[in-house]
């Protein structure tokens, strides 16, 4: 049965097999201490068995109010950055048509409280001013700078254009149970809410109202999508040896190559659909593993355009990086290159050919050439992309992400880091309380 697979094949020019099978033990001992919650960051291992967790019940009052939303509004805005949004971006974009916003019908999602972008949200606001239009608004925190100023824009918004209580009906929330600015305000103005776990961190929550929402309103299949993760939660379980365990050996090679030097880690797709994807994986396993001044450095390409830019430094560039290519068995469609008796082009040979043939070809081209060039690759592919799929994939990299973290001897499941910037951001705007620190930066940066 066709499966996801994980190739290793053009890394053995770098690495040996032994060397990949030398960490079994190291990973099975990572192995355990996810699923026995003996780890640095336990108290953030719910994720790891959610997906036999998601009751029936919840799904199905997620899909209601996705119909409800979807039944009344033109546009939905879900509003959140960073783990409250990447997850269901990957999703919506792996799944939907490239030119979803453009095709008549269906609810259209976007994303936003990404940035602080003056120009997008002036032009967000002009957008709906002619549309009929409702928010999701994703904080676990519920304290996050930029959803919360975009929030309060189109609450704004919303309300003058329908009124304070059709606006609260407009409104879902989606936050922590009890705790935060957000949870408060749902509660003192009646907005429907989902909750976000205690035990579950943003990039981890894809599998969550956070993800699952978006994506039902998209109008994707979430029991699909569910029933891929909780495959993959039993194929990358500590019962499966090592050697059948896709996640262990990604974790395993991906730590070998860090061995050996390689310091970067690009994701490689051949298909734009793939681009969030590649998004919320930088997220994840940079956010993870990135501290105590240790981690692979997380980079993405998209192929064969980045071929065009990207593709000359590495092909000859600082030898520091690795590949991983995630590739696609079967497109949904079908589509053959025409022939033209004038043949200008030159491109005949390639007449009656589907374009995913000439695809694969210049990706297996381009891992050979790569290695050539002191690149190695690490192959995963799907059978095709479709909720199952898309699903199954993203619990593979979580768990395969938390065993890596494990391996490197780091929490994979706080962020400390992610601090510094904001403390700069509020002392330099005059937050109260942060007044000696701004003015030290303001002498520092000569501002
Ligand atoms: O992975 C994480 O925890 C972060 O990326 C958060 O998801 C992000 O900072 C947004 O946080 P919040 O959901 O609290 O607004």
């Amino acid at each position: 049965m066709s499966n996801l697979q994980v190739k290793l094949n053009n890394i053995y020019q770098f690495v040996t097999s032994n060397e990949v099978f030398s960490l079994k033990e190291k990973i099975s001992n990572c192995q355990k201490m996810v699923e026995e919650k003996s780890g640095k960051g336990n108290d953030f291992l719910g994720w790891v068995t959610l997906p036999a967790e998601i009751n029936d019940d919840l799904l199905k009052s997620i899909e209601k109010v996705a119909a409800d939303l979807g039944a009344k509004s033109e546009f939905v805005v879900v509003v959140g950055i960073g783990g409250s949004y990447l997850g269901a971006k990957a999703v919506i974009e792996a799944l939907g048509s490239s030119f979803a916003m453009f095709e008549n019908g269906g609810t259209k999602v976007i994303f936003a409280g990404n940035s602080i972008c003056e120009d997008f949200h002036a032009e967000l606001l002009r957008l709906l001013d002619k549309h009929t239009y409702s928010i999701v608004v994703i904080s676990k925190s519920g304290t996050t700078t930029e959803p919360a100023i975009t929030f309060r824009l189109l609450k704004q918004h919303l309300e003058s254009k329908f009124g304070k209580t059709e606006a609260a009906a407009r409104i879902v929330a989606i936050t922590d149970k009890s705790k935060g600015a957000l949870r408060k305000l749902a509660d003192s103005e009646g907005y429907r809410t989902f909750v976000i776990p205690d035990d579950v961190g943003g990039r981890y929550s894809v599998l969550t109202p956070v993800g699952l929402l978006p994506i039902a309103i998209a109008g994707f299949d979430i029991r699909r999508f569910v029933d891929g993760a909780r495959k993959a939660m039993q194929d990358t379980s500590a019962n499966v040896p090592f050697e059948n365990n896709p996640s262990c050996l990604y974790a395993a090679a991906r730590n070998v190559l860090y061995a050996k030097g390689k310091k970067v880690e690009i994701m490689v797709n051949y298909t734009p659909k793939l681009h969030f994807l590649t998004e919320w994986w930088k997220q994840l396993f940079g956010e993870s593993e990135g501290k105590e001044n240790k981690g692979i450095f997380p980079a993405g390409v998209d192929f064969t355009t980045d071929l065009h830019s990207m593709g000359q430094y590495i092909q000859e560039g600082e030898r520091f990086i690795f590949e991983t290519v995630v590739s696609v068995d079967n497109p949904k469609r079908h589509l053959t290159i025409p022939n033209d008796p004038e043949n200008l082009d030159q491109l005949n040979f390639l007449t009656g050919k589907r374009l995913s043939e000439v695809n694969h070809m210049a990706e297996l081209g381009t891992i050979a050439a790569h290695n050539d060039g002191g690149v190695p690759c690490i192959q995963i592919s799907i059978p095709e992309l479709s909720e199952y799929w898309i699903g199954y994939l993203m619990y593979f990299f979580e768990r395969a992400c938390a065993i890596s973290g494990y391996t490197i001897e780091v929490n994979p499941f706080d962020q400390p880091g992610v601090e510094a910037y904001k403390k700069n951001m509020f002392a330099l705007l005059g937050k109260p309380g942060f007044e000696e620190k701004g003015k030290a930066l303001r002498k520092r940066l000569g501002v």
